[in-house]
């Protein structure tokens, strides 16, 4: 048995809930799951990012003193998690005492690679972040992302030497040892972490004041990505506990649009605490609604509470998972939901349980149970966290167990009574349905529950049907 670390990253709260954050959730809970299922023993950190001047303003807006606001919006979260029925075990808010103090403690010992220093330069409030010149150019002066112009900043900031660790974060990616996922954006990083310059990892308190003070100056507050990034390690007690058993994780998974903080800040520091590098990042692409990025001006956000309400989780999980690539930008839209509702779970995977379990209850048919392995090409496809893929391939079996009735015809060999070819039937049916039901439990865990519960010994048809048509 293996100790297996998965994370997700921290949503900032300045809002609730939106589709494209089910992703890290559920992806996690599908590498969690399957690690289970193997057997190993896993920790699945969750939480919410809670400081910085996004979050600061919008409480103000909205006139809440702030620490209420992150309070309701961290409980949405939570909430949110629950209903997708994603099984983290760790949650950690970077409000948390308990996280500001350690993440003041990793500020020390990381001070050997922090300096102060003047900083004159563009800066973007929507990604909180400083733009190089040539991004600036790039761009025009305005953030392809929040569609602002870039403010001009001159402040004094501590800086964090990117370039003590450039060569080490380099041979870690090219030789795999800290991979990243997909392949096609490993080439982007280290385009990006030749040109990084070191990062400003503090603010002056005037421009900041909702978030970690840096310790031993009054004057500077931490960089919110700092504190953000330092809770995949203090949720584990770092530095007073010992993480051996877990840290270096096994997978980190994060959406593409921050996948620049993770494969380069983040192995800085982890480098600079002496800490081992994750083993694997995972870069999901965006969830689109209608083919265009998800915003509030164009009025095209799709709220997961109305998705859920639909269908339910199990009708949620399945659209997110096989429908939305792993990897790349995918689109929702209300019409591809129905039609894989109904045309996928209801009638492919609903009713081929229905009239299995109908035609063996009829036929009082005994199932005896036989041991289950796991294809190759599953293993495989779970292993370099191809889930979609992973996915697609158990519903292909799903596809093929309806064929199969189809060819055998059982109804046919019932009535002309031939009962041993009968029970083969069945019997090789029933074990390749339960072949895919295996592999869909990390998927669906739910619904593979309710599948394997039919078809024990003395098979019991469903009352109701596991997916009802809507249409
Ligand atoms: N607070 C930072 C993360 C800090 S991690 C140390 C942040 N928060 S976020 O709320 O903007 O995004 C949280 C996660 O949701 C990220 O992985 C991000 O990529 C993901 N997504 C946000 N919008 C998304 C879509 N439309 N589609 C898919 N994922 C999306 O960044």
């Amino acid at each position: 048995m293996e100790k297996i670390y998965i994370t997700t990253a921290i949503p900032y709260v300045n809002g609730a809930p939106h589709v494209g954050h089910a992703m890290d959730y559920l992806l996690a809970d599908v590498c969690s799951r399957y690690q289970k299922m193997l057997g190993n023993e896993v920790r699945f950190q969750a939480g919410t990012d809670e400081h910085g001047n996004k979050i600061f303003q919008k409480a103000k807006e909205l006139n809440i003193p702030t620490k209420e606001y992150v309070d309701q919006n961290a409980n949405k979260f939570k909430d949110f998690i629950k209903k997708l029925n994603v099984e983290y075990t760790d949650f950690v808010r970077t409000t948390d005492e308990a996280h500001e103090k350690r993440v003041q403690e990793i500020w020390e010992k990381l001070k050997d690679h922090i300096y102060l220093s003047k900083y004159e330069g563009w800066y973007c409030s929507g990604c909180e972040r400083f733009i190089t010149e040539k991004e600036y150019e790039e761009n025009h002066g305005v953030c392809p992302d929040h569609q602002k112009p870039y403010e001009r900043l001159e402040e004094e900031n501590y800086y964090l030497k990117i370039s003590d660790f450039k060569a080490d974060i380099r041979d870690a990616i090219v030789s795999g040892k800290m991979l990243i996922l997909p392949d096609f954006r490993e080439k982007e990083i280290l385009k990006l972490l030749d040109e990084s310059p070191d990062v400003s990892i503090s603010r002056p308190r005037a421009q900041l004041t909702w978030g970690v003070p840096v310790p031993g100056d009054d004057n500077q507050v931490m960089y919110v990505w700092v504190d953000a990034l330092c809770n995949y390690l203090t949720v584990l007690g770092y530095p007073e506990q010992d993480i051996a058993d877990f840290w270096p994780a096994l997978a980190q998974f994060v959406g593409k649009d921050i996948l620049r903080f993770h494969a380069i800040i983040w192995p800085a520091i982890l480098l600079a605490l002496g800490l081992e590098l994750p083993k694997t990042l995972v870069s999901h692409g965006m969830v689109l609604s209608n083919g265009q990025k998800m915003s509030k001006s164009i009025g095209n956000v799709v709220d997961p509470l109305e998705v859920l309400e639909k269908h339910g989780t199990e009708a949620f999980r399945y659209f997110f998972l096989r429908h939305i690539d792993t990897f790349s930008d995918s689109d929702f839209t209300w019409e591809k939901y129905e039609n894989a509702y109904n045309n996928e779970l209801a009638n492919d995977l609903g009713n081929l349980v229905q009239r299995l379990a109908t035609l063996a209850y009829k036929n009082n048919f005994v199932y005896e149970k036989a041991e289950i392995s796991l294809p190759d090409e599953y293993r495989d496809l779970m292993k370099e966290f191809k889930f979609n893929l992973a996915f697609d391939f158990v519903w292909g079996k799903v596809q093929d167990v309806n064929k199969q009735i189809d060819d055998d015809a059982p109804w046919s060999l019932a009535k002309n009574g031939e009962t041993k070819k009968l029970n083969e039937a069945l019997n090789s049916e029933i074990s390749n349905l339960l072949i895919a039901n295996k592999m869909l439990e990390p998927f669906l865990p739910e619904t593979s529950a309710k599948i394997a519960q039919i078809f024990t010994n003395q098979i019991d048809p469903p009352k109701e049907p596991l997916f009802p048509k809507t249409k």
